[in-house]
């Protein structure tokens, strides 16, 4: 093939960048927005960032197109791409421009099924997009971008243990490192039980808990509290701890879904076996815990001493299709 000079100086003034992000799963969950604009979350929350599940994406802003191209796992994807352009419209407003882009994003795991894609999506898109603009920002603003893709996506941004808490106000989010995976490195069992997308969003299943549910101002009251408990327990490395906070946190949120009206199921009956299979482990000893997330996959939470235990019991429980083991990993970066 030849290229014309045209074409050669085309592909120069349109550089195109890549960043990864992983997905990042909270011990303490984030459940309900506010009712004001940037989506706010109406509870702080704290998670861990994964290493071994990926999302890589390229950006390229290009004078040529007239709008904004998706392609998702190597299909063009019409129906994810108004929420990415209302997120890259948020770059391109700080840049100065108006310019189109395409976004070429690929996940290493079933995406929409209850592992977080849309966080480790929406952290890689504003980092790729942002260099592409050439931005000169700090970690925090990527973080406020990524927020308004995807309320989680902020804690993608950086690695290891993350609070995401409110402002005093509660008008507004700060999204902080707590401890860097090497700090203190536990690891994660993910047992998949299901591959299917989700049948309601975790927006849409958030909306429906806020106004139906009768425990949701419990929950929102709770919070502090919960995040507070389970901050100490971070930064004192105390496993045990942290363990009954993020299982009552998971349970709490996934209880006043249940209690929605209609209530939200996200689990299987694998999803439960799990929860029984992991209590089980810890009664006898070994340390580690669960949570879920708005979907039907269980994540163990473990000290690596126990971890090929926990992946060898996980594996043998009826209806888990795969389990998959990862490390703690970094925030989101260029590739
Ligand atoms: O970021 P969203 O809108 O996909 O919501 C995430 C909600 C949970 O994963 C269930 C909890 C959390 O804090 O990540």
């Amino acid at each position: 093939m030849t290229i014309s000079k045209n074409q050669t100086l085309q592909a120069e003034a349109v550089p195109c960048f890549r960043a990864q992000a992983q997905p990042n799963i909270a011990l303490v969950k984030y459940w309900g927005k506010q009712n004001i604009p940037g989506n706010i979350p109406a509870v702080g929350s704290l998670s861990i960032t994964l290493d071994a599940l990926r999302t890589q994406t390229t950006v390229r802003f290009d004078p040529e197109i007239a709008a904004d191209v998706f392609v998702l796992n190597g299909e063009n994807n019409p129906s994810g791409l108004p929420r990415v352009s209302r997120c890259l419209d948020l770059l391109r407003q700080e840049a100065g421009t108006s310019c189109r882009a395409y976004i070429e994003s690929d996940n290493n795991f079933p995406t929409a099924a209850g592992l977080a894609s849309s966080a480790s999506g929406f952290a890689a898109l504003v980092m790729a997009a942002g260099k592409a603009l050439g931005l000169e920002v700090t970690r925090s603003r990527y973080a406020q971008w990524a927020r308004q893709g995807s309320g989680s996506a902020a804690r993608s941004i950086y690695g290891g243990f993350v609070e995401m808490k409110l402002s005093k106000r509660r008008s507004d989010v700060i999204t902080e490192p707590l401890l860097d995976a090497e700090e203190w490195p536990l690891e994660v069992v993910v047992a998949i039980t299901h591959t299917h997308v989700k049948s309601v969003s975790s927006s849409e299943g958030m909306e429906r808990t806020r106004s139906t549910s009768p425990y949701y101002s419990r929950w929102v009251a709770t919070q502090d509290q919960d995040l507070h408990d389970a901050r100490e327990a971070v930064l004192a490395r105390d496993f045990e701890r942290l363990g009954l906070i993020s299982e009552q946190s998971c349970l709490k949120m996934h209880g006043l879904a249940l209690a929605a009206r209609p209530g939200l199921i996200y689990w299987t009956a694998a999803t439960v076996s799990c929860l029984h299979a992991i209590r089980e482990m810890r009664a006898s000893g070994y340390p580690v815990f669960f949570t879920v997330d708005a979907g039907p996959q269980v994540k163990a939470i473990c000290e690596p001493r126990v971890t090929a235990e926990v992946a060898r019991t996980l594996q043998s429980v009826n209806g888990v299709l795969k389990t998959v083991i990862s490390h703690l990993g970094q925030g989101a970066r260029l590739v």
